[in-house]
């Protein structure tokens, strides 16, 4: 077999595996048998970068940086549907439609994916364009990020698709992707987001597609439209899509059901309602349409919606109970959470006793009151929130909350910066849960990942007075382990190991486990290598952190305010005396062949991975910007570069270069 066949065989093989892992969620090979062949397609598409397709499942990861979304006309209007909310409304729906409608009538009940909606354009089976709905008549174009979406098929099965059609469906985040997301941007010191549609709409709306390709965004299709007259029933059409590879409920799961009665369709609706939090991503409703396409032809639309579709919304289950206790919870880095504590009740499949009030603002919308009746809702949040009271239950001695001006844990007075929703403790280097979580945070998995010391060893070192922040571990001896409850001989020497241990960690994650609010591991990653040391990050100003790719005016205030700090500088200090990386490894050659250039990387390259490239061009002193402009000074272009941004270069006489040009532009030095 040569290579090319090799590749194609694999890139065949490894979209049929994302296929039977996302979609059909029946994976028949290994995590890590599907890496081995993805690397061999990448290091075989290397070698052949004239056989690069945009399609290929070496694709899925993302790269490529959307500054500004276009905005696209749709084809069809993106109508929304009308909604219903009781058995009533849906037993009018369907005598309208029978009014109009002569005999039979069947209805696919659905549900109602709680996401974004997306119409994706294919041409040839091949992925074209993703454009959300925006106001229904235009969207914007993220064709880019929807592309990374592993369960959207880049390719069509089979052969019996037409040339060119649309297919609409939601994209949304997972249940479990959600919590795993929200608790790395806590971890971060990012706000969480609210609910796993803000999660899923943020995410669509990167500039970075490859930070999109990490997220765990999934899909359902529910709607294929063509200009050709393709099937008779809306039914079919989603076993089809099924068969082209798009992720559609499947009967044998209850997801879609083809009803002919009321009594069939509240089968469905009432089967949902109850179970609907079993399943892993959120719905909010069922959605209901007339099954035949003759018969939805005749019934038409309504300015806003289609007279053959109806939603049925569930109703929020909210539950009634009492306000006992507001308590203030100070995070890591110092965010002030007020906590409503309420009498347990049961709602959503659970007992509930604590419920978010995220803020000051929000306290004060409700007025809330200690002993007031209070409603919690579960919606599209994990935990629960207070919607509101019931005034009629008020006690008339009751008093406004007021909200705490000190630090409940060490008294220091709150800060709450002007925009900003939160209240913060500023003393990060005196208030016991900031000193604890931030020692949490060092030694987490994707910090220093220290072995053998967790969350509750950490509190009792504090409870026993042998350390106040992380760099005091380092100081740890193995009888200090020993004066702690849990501790015998064995597990104190691999405690003080694991410590040891750490000094392997590169420097970019020691400098993630700093904890500097605002640095997140891609910042912590993107600084480590701009700056390639501690010192240099220290040293740069705060317009100079500016300058770096993607590093704003929030997070370089933040990392200029943590290097004022003599604490953290003493911190540090020690950290490096106890051997811990303080600048990148393999730094390669500093020089100042690009000073000053701005430059746009695009493509695929035959010796350099994108990021290389990058990296070089930081090192030699230049800038690379995402997307050309009239300052940009050069476009280095590998294969498959787009062609809108070729034209823009063009037009702008930006020169292009190739990686050869770059080579020799860096051993040359730039103009000489
Ligand atoms: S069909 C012409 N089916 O609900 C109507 N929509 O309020 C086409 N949605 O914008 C929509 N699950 O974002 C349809 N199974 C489903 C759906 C669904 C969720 C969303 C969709 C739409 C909104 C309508």
């Amino acid at each position: 077999m040569t290579e090319k066949e090799r590749i194609l065989q694999l890139r065949k093989e490894l979209a049929d595996h994302n296929y039977r892992y996302y979609v059909l969620d029946n994976p028949v090979v290994s995590d890590y048998d599907f890496d081995m062949l993805l690397e061999e397609l990448i290091r075989l598409e290397k070698k052949h970068p004239e056989l690069y397709d945009p399609n290929s499942p070496s694709q899925r990861v993302g790269g490529d940086v959307t500054k500004k979304f276009e905005t696209v006309r749709h084809r069809y209007p993106m109508l929304s549907l009308s909604n219903t909310y009781n058995r009533e409304e849906v037993e009018d729906f369907i005598r309208r439609a029978q009014k109009t409608i002569e005999g039979d009538m069947g209805f696919v009940c659905e549900l109602k994916y709680d996401g974004v909606a997306i119409g994706i354009r294919y041409v040839n089976g091949k992925l074209d364009r993703a454009v959300t709905r925006g106001d229904g008549t235009q969207g914007d174009d993220v064709t880019t990020n929807v592309r990374t979406i592993r369960s959207i098929p880049l390719e069509l099965h089979g052969e019996d698709y037409p040339e060119d059609f649309e297919i609409r469906g939601e994209i949304f985040m997972t249940l479990n992707g959600f919590a795993q997301l929200n608790s790395d941007r806590e971890e971060a010191g990012y706000e969480p987001f609210a609910n796993p549609r803000n999660a899923a709409s943020g995410t669509l709306k990167m500039q970075d597609s490859s930070i999109v390709a990490k997220r765990p965004l999934d899909s359902f299709l529910y709607f294929v439209l063509s200009d050709k007259d393709l099937f008779e029933t809306h039914f079919e059409s989603i076993k089809k899509a099924g068969e082209w590879g798009f992720k559609v409920p499947l009967e044998k799961d209850h997801r879609i059901r083809l009803a002919h009665s009321v009594d069939e369709i509240f089968e469905f609706i009432n089967f949902w309602d109850e179970h609907r939090h079993d399943l892993p991503f959120e719905i909010d409703g069922v959605v209901i349409k007339v099954n035949r396409y003759d018969q939805q032809e005749e019934l038409g639309f309504t300015a806003k919606s289609p007279r053959w579709a109806i939603a049925y919304k569930f109703k929020a289950e909210t539950a009634e109970t009492i306000l006992e206790e507001v308590t203030y919870q100070v995070g890591r880095t110092g965010a002030i959470t007020p906590v409503a504590n309420l009498k347990p009740v049961r709602l959503a499949g659970t007992t509930v006793k604590r419920a978010s009030l995220y803020n000051q603002d929000q306290i004060e919308k409700l007025d809330l009151r200690i002993g007031d009746h209070v409603f919690v809702e579960k919606g599209g949040e994990i935990i629960p929130k207070v919607t509101g009271v019931d005034l009629k239950k008020r006690k008339s001695d009751s008093q406004p909350l007021v909200y705490p001006t000190n630090c409940p844990e060490c008294g220091t007075p709150l800060e709450r910066k002007e925009g900003e929703a939160l209240h913060y403790c500023p003393n990060d280097s005196g208030c016991p849960p900031q000193l604890r979580g931030k020692v949490e945070h060092f030694i987490s998995r994707r910090a220093m990942d220290v072995d053998g010391l967790g969350t509750e060893t950490v509190n009792a070192l504090f409870d026993a007075g042998l350390i106040r922040n992380y760099a005091d571990l380092y100081a740890l001896s193995k009888e200090d382990f020993l004066k702690l409850e849990k501790f015998a001989d064995r597990s104190a020497e691999n405690a003080v190991e694991g410590i040891k241990a750490t000094v392997e960690i590169p420097f970019e994650r020691v400098l993630y486990a700093l904890g500097i609010r605002y640095v997140g591991e891609t910042v912590a990653k993107k600084l480590a290598r701009h700056y390639g040391s501690i010192d240099a990050i220290r040293n740069a100003g705060k317009e100079e952190l500016i300058e770096v790719d993607e590093i704003g005016e929030r997070i370089a205030g933040s990392v200029v305010d943590f290097m004022a700090d003599e604490r953290n500088l003493q911190n540090i200090e020690r950290l490096r005396e106890a051997g811990l990386q303080m600048e990148i490894e393999d730094q390669g050659e500093k020089g100042n062949a690009l000073e000053g250039l701005k430059i746009v990387v695009s493509g695929v390259f035959k010796n350099y991975e994108r990021d290389e490239l990058k990296e070089i061009i930081e090192r030699q002193g230049g800038k690379n910007v995402a997307s050309v402009s009239s300052k940009t000074d050069y476009v280095l272009a590998g294969d498959g570069m787009g062609p809108s941004k070729r034209k823009k270069a063009e037009d702008l006489g930006v020169p292009i270069i190739t990686e050869e040009d770059f080579e020799r532009m860096i051993e040359e030095g730039h103009g000489n």
